[in-house]
């Protein structure tokens, strides 16, 4: 039975671990060639570690173990002018480009009063404009595809407030609009763009120290704690459960869902 994505090619962000690893290779599993893209360096103001670019030839090696082909590149979403060489890169050694994930991201999350400009500044930089960055840099290769579909990685805290995180919240709500502004132009191309909205998710930002941070502002401020709730009774959900919603907006399946907040969320953003 041919794949789901059989004969796509897709590119992901954020691709070294985490969640972009398991698009990358959810997506190889149904059959697409994949350009995978991370910065395997320090991230701005975090309490997690990076990773590496060992986590990102994991990935390769994951996806290459599907059969399918990978093209992998070090870049900072923040530099177009690297993303767009990877783009070029990976649309010359694999033909075309059908599917884009923009989903490297960070989140550093503290009380309002200690979020200052720099913090604020490198969030914005990597959450909103690096993900316009990868739009630009391969929106023109679906476009002479013919068509093709971009998911762009927000969170739960695009769709209702998130407490401590004003930077964080502010840049995925931007991302929602963004996913709309670009649906709209892109649409006469037969480019859909949507927007994903997950609640937490078990990955190096979204575990372990993240979880202290978020406790040790939340002591601020204990009244706030249930906003972080899931209605469903699971606490933290998987990277593969983000990894099929993905797969099914990259597939033909969501041919006509344009223009939509996705929200994998398990129910946190009704709470
Ligand atoms: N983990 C969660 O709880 C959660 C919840 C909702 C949304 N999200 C979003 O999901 C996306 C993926 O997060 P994750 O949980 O897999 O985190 P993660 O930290 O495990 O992985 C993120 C990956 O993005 C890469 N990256 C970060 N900044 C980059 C940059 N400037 N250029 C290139 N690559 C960069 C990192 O190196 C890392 O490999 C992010 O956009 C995040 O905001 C995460």
């Amino acid at each position: 039975m041919a794949g789901r994505v059989e004969g796509k090619v897709a590119l992901v962000t954020g691709a070294a671990r985490g969640q972009g690893r398991a698009h990358a290779v959810r997506l190889a599993a149904e059959g697409a060639d994949v350009v995978v893209v991370d910065v395997c360096g320090p991230l701005p103001d975090v309490s997690y570690p990076s990773a590496t670019e060992e986590d990102l030839a994991e990935t390769v090696r994951q996806v290459e173990a599907h059969d399918r082909r990978a093209v992998s590149a070090v870049v900072d979403v923040r530099d177009l002018d690297g993303l767009r060489a990877a783009a070029d890169r990976g649309v010359a050694e694999l033909g075309r480009l059908d599917v884009v994930v923009a989903n490297a991201g960070i989140c550093s999350p503290r009380a309002w009063d200690q979020v200052g400009a720099e913090v604020f500044a490198n969030t914005l930089d990597v959450n909103v404009t690096g993900v316009w960055n990868t739009v630009m840099a391969t929106a023109p290769h679906l476009v002479a595809a013919g068509g093709g579909s971009i998911v762009l990685v927000s969170s739960a805290a695009g769709l209702k407030v998130q407490p401590f995180m004003v930077h964080y919240t502010t840049s995925k709500w931007a991302v929602r609009g963004m996913a709309k502004a670009f649906a709209t132009e892109l649409a006469q191309h037969a480019i859909r763009v949507n927007s994903l909205h997950p609640t937490g998710v078990a990955t190096p930002m979204g575990e372990g120290d993240m979880q202290a941070t978020l406790g040790a502002a939340m002591a601020g401020d204990p009244r706030l704690a249930p906003m972080f709730s899931n209605l469903l009774p699971v606490q933290i959900t998987q990277p593969e459960d983000v990894a099929d919603v993905v797969l099914f907006l990259a597939s033909d399946e969501s041919r006509y869902v344009t223009a939509h907040e996705m929200a994998v969320d398990a129910g946190v953003s009704e709470f």
